[in-house]
């Protein structure tokens, strides 16, 4: 079972998720994260930020790409993950993996598999990714692993679903311009993360959160593999966390938490 932490904000989120790194990178100055992007994680890489570790051995693999957009794009999810993450956390660039940043323009279906497998070998020469940080959709997806992804899958080319591509068009000037197809971490890849971190906030994200925590584990509810890893931390809202049949439980045992 997760360990869920129900927090009165993100920025209370973003304090425990970014303890959380802290005593990993301490532990271990050349740990391997798993870097998520989307508005949720902002929090936790703003507190991490102020903390002004030397983070410059840390290594890190982003959990998924838009396929078709130009690197330089300011929307691909390597602008996000170098504005956002590599430079106020102080990583170094070349320590720093995006899904698909192997591809050349125009890439063809056999040269976006490729890419997919030499990212799974390079998550493993890295000697597989210490702890993972997770947003979840509005679809359930974690990474961009759509309802019918296989809870055993490996990173991949998968298609997003309309209403992902709604949600992400916040980002684009038209739905037109949202890519249809991206590349991603696999449930199978992600459950190898040695720790996985799930942060939800907005009452927008209570039926994903409850499906992923309580639901039944279901290839049509991608977040629910998180039920079959060992060591997870999902750190939610009070309103996505509206819908967890056993919200009293949780906020039992955080306040009497072994210390
Ligand atoms: C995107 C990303 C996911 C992210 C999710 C939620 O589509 N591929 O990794 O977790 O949407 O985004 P947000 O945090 O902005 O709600």
């Amino acid at each position: 079972m997760a360990e869920v932490v129900i927090v009165e904000s993100a920025e209370d989120a973003g304090e425990i998720a970014a303890s959380l790194i802290e005593t990993l990178v301490l532990r271990r100055a050349d740990a391997v994260l798993g870097v998520a992007t989307g508005s949720t994680p902002i929090s936790t890489y703003r507190t991490l930020a102020a903390k002004r570790l030397d983070l410059t051995r840390v290594r890190a693999f982003a959990l998924d790409e838009y396929v078709g957009l130009e690197p330089g794009h300011p929307e691909s999810y390597h602008s996000v993950i170098h504005r956002e993450v590599t430079l106020p956390l102080g990583l170094s660039p070349s320590l720093v993996r995006v899904p698909g940043d192997s591809l050349t323009r125009g890439a063809d279906a056999t040269a976006l598999d490729s890419a997919a497998e030499e990212y799974e070998g390079a998550i493993a020469a890295a000697g597989g990714i210490d702890l993972q940080i997770l947003g979840i959709g509005a679809t359930g997806h974690i990474g961009f692993n759509e309802p019918g992804s296989s809870l055993a899958s490996r990173t991949r080319v998968k298609t997003l679903m309309h209403q992902t591509r709604l949600d992400n068009a916040r980002f684009f000037d038209s739905l037109d311009d949202v890519p249809r197809h991206c590349i991603t971490q696999g449930l199978g890849t992600i459950l190898e993360a040695r720790q996985l971190v799930l942060l939800a906030f907005g009452e927008h994200k209570a039926e994903a959160v409850a499906g992923a925590l309580e639901g039944p584990v279901s290839a049509s509810t991608p977040g629910s593999v998180v039920q079959l890893h060992p060591h997870v931390t999902a750190i939610v809202d009070a309103a996505a966390a509206s819908r967890l049949r056993f919200a009293d439980y949780y906020r039992d045992a955080w306040e009497n938490r072994p210390r």
